[in-house]
């Protein structure tokens, strides 16, 4: 028997999932709710943004189901893994084996070049990197002629290139990205954006990101709506109008439409 959930992905494969997903901070007058029961399935092979007001519990969202944050209740899935199954360490292993992340401040090391910080993450777990995966990310963000460059001689848009071909260089199950394009011009937003888009159409890669932006939410095949920790709504196939109308209706309706 499958189990449907409110808003699960279509016809393909989970990625990842969170059922019944609370996290509450702090205690009493202070407490937070910032995932109130969020039951959501990210596709496989599929582009997922999570969008909603600030503090609706979106990075809180991410970062539970990418396991850098602990939840207070109910379950998350990474492929066939239980996270809560997992000890501290095989959760350490599972990210980094599973899982590539994109932030929006870059977090690239200063003293290392382009090439290191692409191969950093594999270089700590000891594995060895396919080289020829590796030339075919490093061409694809444009970034041969930048290798031996440190992340100062580097553009905004150039760093976070290089954070993108340091999430995919690993071929992770899954990539988050936290507003990877939140510090960027529209150009190179527009350009990360299409690396993203490139990656899941042609090497079949699952990328979950939280966004702020209608037009770099119309990049993913699916757009899905927090509002005060919970899931209120869902869009396929979204347009940055049809998305900025839906976030407009938001602010008209409040915010637990
Ligand atoms: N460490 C924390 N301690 C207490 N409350 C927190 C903590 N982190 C987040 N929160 C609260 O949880 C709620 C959700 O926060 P979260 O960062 O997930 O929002 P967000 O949707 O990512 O917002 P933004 O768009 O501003 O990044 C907010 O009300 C926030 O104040
Ligand atoms: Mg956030």
């Amino acid at each position: 028997m499958t189990t449907t959930t409110p808003f699960a992905a279509h016809a393909t494969a989970v990625a990842a999932r969170a059922t019944d997903l609370s996290k509450v901070y702090g205690q009493g007058e202070t407490q937070v709710v910032a995932l109130d029961r969020v039951s959501v399935d990210f596709g496989q092979g599929r582009f997922t943004a999570i969008m909603g007001p600030s503090g609706s519990g979106k990075s809180t969202l991410m970062h539970c189901v990418a396991g850098l944050d602990s939840f207070s209740s109910g379950s998350v899935r990474i492929g066939e893994t239980e996270l809560s199954t997992l000890k501290d360490k095989q959760l350490t292993k599972l990210r980094r084996d599973k899982i590539g992340f994109i932030f929006q401040a870059f977090n690239l090391l200063p003293t290392l070049t382009a090439l290191e910080n692409i191969t950093l993450p594999m270089d700590i777990a000891g594995r060895k990197v396919d080289k020829q995966w590796l030339e075919q990310v490093i061409s694809m963000v444009g970034l041969a002629g930048r290798l031996s460059h440190r992340p100062t001689e580097l553009s905004g848009g150039q760093q976070q290139r290089v954070a993108v071909a340091r999430a995919l260089a690993s071929k992770p199950e899954i990539i988050f990205g936290d507003e990877p394009t939140g510090n960027l011009d529209s150009r190179s937003g527009a350009e990360v954006l299409g690396f993203l888009r490139n990656s899941v159409r042609e090497l079949g890669q699952t990328v979950v990101m939280v966004t702020h932006d209608p037009v770099a939410a119309s990049y993913a095949d699916r757009v899905i709506f927090l509002a005060d920790g919970r899931v209120v709504d869902e869009m396929h196939q979204p347009s940055a109008d049809r998305v900025l109308d839906r976030m407009k209706d938001f602010d008209a309706k409040g915010r637990t439409s």
